[in-house]
């Protein structure tokens, strides 16, 4: 089959459009997608260049070459024994869990709880660029944040993939919310539903006042205390970013012990995947695609998502 894949760590042109990839093979509880689109995250790109490569060792003892891509939207072509509510031929879109992903294929085999039926009339280019994204942003705002209606949430890096998502969903869950992006998409976020919008080159985020009931710092280039004076008592830190200082915070925070910084680690599920569905069907959760790309031109595609400075999702489109 045809396949995105790596076989040695480096920049965007590592990647190869290679068309004798072995097709995968569904397992129980499994099923096979017929790939139409996936979407690109910044961790492709540190899948790329070897970023987690003693971690990859350790994890899943993958070697490469491997084939990348972490999102993907396409038609079920194959359904395994024990997987329920899912058949062939249906829309589906997901996440796969595998920490290397390897679903920017012609064909990908994902658990069948990381997959769910398509939002209705959403393009597969669209439906793509939600699963990894809107399931950090609500992970984030729901699980690390536990926000509340009423609450002030200021979103760090509001106009990317994981940030207009959030912009969306802590609206959706009743929050007021102040984003913070660059000049040229201060009008984006605010389109998005944000109470406030501030450029960071005019006001960085740690000089905007408070108080905050939750920062999510989704371009991740703070800490916790850089918030002191405007987080508020109780208030909450969301980091996206696995550091020397959030992980162990996040480990505290999961013993119980310590919830003021949190770290969000996404993982695929059907639940969650169906909260972002429904809100998708309702009109609340709308998908902005910065650029479409051939899977062919995967390279143009990462280079891309590594200027960080997306608007919303890059995504690639399946010609085969
Ligand atoms: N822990 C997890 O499970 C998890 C899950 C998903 C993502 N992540 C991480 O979260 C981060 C964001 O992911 P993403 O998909 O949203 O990335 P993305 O789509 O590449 O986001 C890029 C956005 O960041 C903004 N940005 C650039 N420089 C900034 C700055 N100095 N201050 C504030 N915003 C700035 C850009 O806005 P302007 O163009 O307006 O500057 C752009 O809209 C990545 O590092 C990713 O690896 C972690």
């Amino acid at each position: 089959m045809k396949a995105i894949i790596y076989r040695a760590y480096g920049q965007p042109n590592v990647l190869e459009w290679v068309d004798d990839w072995p097709e995968p093979v569904v397992g129980p509880g499994q099923v096979q997608v017929k790939v139409r689109a996936g979407a690109l995250n910044p961790k492709d790109v540190l899948l790329r260049k070897g970023f987690f490569r003693s971690f990859l060792r350790v994890l899943d003892r993958e070697s490469l070459p491997r084939v990348s891509g972490l999102d993907m939207a396409g038609e079920v072509v194959r359904v395994g024994d024990q997987v329920r509510g899912l058949e062939v031929g249906q829309r589906v879109f997901g996440m796969s869990n595998r920490f290397h992903g390897g679903v920017h294929a012609e064909y990908a085999v994902l658990e069948a709880d990381e997959v769910i039926a398509c939002p209705e009339g959403l393009a597969f280019t669209e439906a793509s660029a939600i699963p990894l994204a809107g399931l950090t942003a609500l992970q984030a705002l729901r699980d690390c944040a536990g926000v509340q209606p009423g609450q002030r949430v200021l979103i760090n890096g509001a106009s990317g993939g994981v940030g207009h998502f959030a912009v969306q969903i802590a609206r959706n869950l009743g929050c007021h919310v102040i984003a913070v992006c660059s000049e040229r998409n201060l009008k984006f976020v605010t389109d998005l539903g944000a109470n406030e919008a501030v450029d960071y080159h005019q006001t960085p985020a740690p000089a905007i006042p408070g108080p905050f009931d939750v920062v999510f710092d989704v371009f991740g280039n703070y800490s916790v205390r850089d918030f002191s004076n405007s987080l508020s008592r109780g208030g909450r830190y969301v980091s996206t970013i696995p550091s020397s200082r959030s992980l162990p915070a996040e480990g505290l925070a999961r013993l119980g012990l310590h919830k003021r910084s949190r770290l969000v680690i996404v993982h695929s599920n059907r639940s969650d995947l169906a909260v972002l569905r429904q809100w998708a069907n309702e009109g609340k959760l709308r998908v902005h695609v910065d650029q479409i790309y051939p899977f062919y031109h995967a390279e143009d595609a990462h280079r891309h998502i590594e200027t960080r400075h997306t608007r919303g999702k890059v995504v690639m489109e399946a010609t085969c």
